[in-house]
């Protein structure tokens, strides 16, 4: 065992299995769990807890950054270890068993769990699991591919266990910027003016004495399924570069755009592709993930600066980026997820956010997280965080899905996640619909006009005329605005 990586000397003696640390985490705990979209998540511990709980009836409150990998969040909903989990998740069984009512989900903002922790308005957490790449001699840790929420966990928890991970080079020390706010009423500004800006220490510090366990692991992140670029998203990432080429000709935007923000997924990584062969450059992005579009762009000379709070990218953008890091440590820094996603920082900077939806409707309302109003899919991320607070908040979907029997684009959401307020610009692979400076009846049109199937464009024109009829600020007949989803589910089919 690699126990040069202890470097406090009195921590050696906590090394223990995988195990045995399991055994630590009692019944009704509540466990703060480093992890961001897969990345520098509990690798050893959790799995060892999961599989514990298929023979014993234990369960836990479980806090993370984000998404777990390793079907780890699957393993503990299988095993029924989850009474209830929070801010995110993106795992089918741990759906099912939100869905189910089996498992309590708190979908929360991702700037906002460390803060309510802090604030003393969630309960406190009894025991931390933290992945890292080692301890140094002041105890304090490096954390790995992710910072997430482990700042806030390793000050607050009462214990401690750290699952120091080999397959991590310690090079990434340097590659993170801790820094916590002070708690209010003391706050003071949080002095970033510029994505590039690093602000606080190179490791969390830690308690020594809340050490209780030391578990190694080697073993990579799970990587991140990038599913190639298809006709659809090309078609959305043409509509957004064409709007920003426009948007330069107007003299809103220079060539190097303002930092950017993008949500994680297929679109995302295709808006970001499409820069690549554009005249944009010098670019910037201030986000909550780094996937392989990322280091794309840096690779192509677009993309000079990134800052995040995890990098969850494939297995080969994973051996380029922390096998070479010498090539890009000074391109990117990872940050505790309530700096990345700081709201009055996202303001501050002028963010450009990009996230995808699962449906809008006429005024601009959107849905991330909710299928038909009641089943959750993943969770809020960090779409609210920027999308309320950016210089642009921009919502890409498909217009129709499953052969065209689900539209998209709808009379009314069935969940809210952005309201209309938030939302700038709505594309579909059928266009973009610029929406600031108009009015609810305007922006209907707008949207009708711009992003809707043409299998679905009468059918909503016809929606809104009637409800026109009927007057109102933002007209509905609000006995038809769920009729397109009640439809789906009794005939297979939105379409009348
Ligand atoms: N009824 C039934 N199914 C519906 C539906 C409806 N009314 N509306 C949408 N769907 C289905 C789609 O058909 C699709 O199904 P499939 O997966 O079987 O193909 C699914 O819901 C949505 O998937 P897709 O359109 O492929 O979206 P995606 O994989 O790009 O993910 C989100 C979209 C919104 C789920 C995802 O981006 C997300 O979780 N966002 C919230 C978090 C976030 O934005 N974070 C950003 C900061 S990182």
């Amino acid at each position: 065992m690699s126990y040069e990586r202890i470097r406090l000397e009195s921590l050696k003696d906590k090394v223990m299995t995988a195990e045995q640390a399991a055994l630590l985490i009692n019944n009704g705990m509540v466990v703060g769990s480093s992890g961001f979209t897969k990345a520098g998540d509990s690798k050893a511990v959790l799995p060892a807890f999961a599989s514990r709980a298929k023979s014993e009836n234990i369960k836990i409150t479980l806090m993370t950054g984000a998404s777990l990998g390793h079907d780890t969040d699957g393993k503990l909903a299988e095993a029924g270890a989850l009474s209830k989990r929070m801010p995110f998740q993106v795992d089918r069984t741990l759906r099912n068993k939100i869905n189910a009512g089996e498992v309590l989900f708190i979908d929360q903002h991702l700037s906002e769990s460390a803060e309510l922790l802090h604030n003393k308005n969630l309960p406190p957490v009894d025991i931390a699991v933290i992945e890292v790449a080692y301890i140094d001699r002041d105890g304090s840790i490096v954390p790995t591919t992710s910072v997430g929420n482990s700042v806030t966990f390793a000050a607050l928890a009462k214990q401690v266990i750290l699952e120091i991970n080999t397959a991590v080079s310690e090079d990434v020390y340097g590659i993170h910027d801790i820094y916590q706010a002070e708690d209010y009423p003391y706050r003071n500004v949080i002095p970033i003016v510029a994505p590039w800006n690093k602000i606080g220490r190179k490791t969390i510090p830690l308690d020594p004495s809340k050490v209780a366990g030391i578990v190694f692991t080697n073993m990579l992140d799970s990587p991140a399924d990038i599913a190639a670029a298809d006709p659809k998203t090309t078609a959305i990432a043409k509509h957004i570069l064409a709007f920003f080429e426009n948007e330069v000709l107007l003299g809103h935007l220079t060539d190097r755009l303002l930092p950017i923000q993008a949500g994680i997924g297929k679109v995302a990584n295709a808006v970001l592709m499409g820069f690549k062969d554009s005249n944009f450059y010098d670019l910037t992005m201030f986000s909550e993930v780094l996937q392989d579009s990322t280091f794309d762009l840096i690779d192509a000379g677009k993309l000079s600066f990134a800052s995040a709070s995890s990098v969850t990218v494939s297995a080969d953008c994973y051996q380029r980026v922390f096998g070479n890091l010498q090539k890009y440590r000074d391109k990117f820094v990872l940050r505790p997820q309530n700096i990345s996603n700081t709201p009055g920082l996202i303001r501050r900077l002028g963010i450009i956010a990009i996230n995808t939806a699962i449906e809008f409707d006429i005024y601009g309302n959107v849905n991330s997280t909710h299928i038909s109003g009641s089943k959750i899919m993943n969770g809020i991320g960090g779409s609210g965080d920027f999308a309320r607070n950016a210089y642009l908040s921009i919502f890409v979907t498909q217009a129709a899905s499953k052969e065209n029997v689900i539209s998209h684009v709808l009379p009314m959401v069935s969940h809210v996640d952005h309201t209309e307020h938030d939302v700038d610009i709505l594309v579909t692979d059928v266009g973009l619909a610029d929406l600031r400076g108009l009015a609810p009846r305007e922006r209907a049109q707008k949207i009708i006009d711009n992003c809707v199937h043409p299998d679905y464009k009468e059918q909503l024109q016809s929606y809104f005329n009637r409800a026109c009829e009927r007057g109102g600020h933002t007209p509905h007949v609000l006995e038809e605005a769920f009729s397109w989803h009640l439809r789906l589910a009794d005939t297979g089919t939105m379409k009348k």
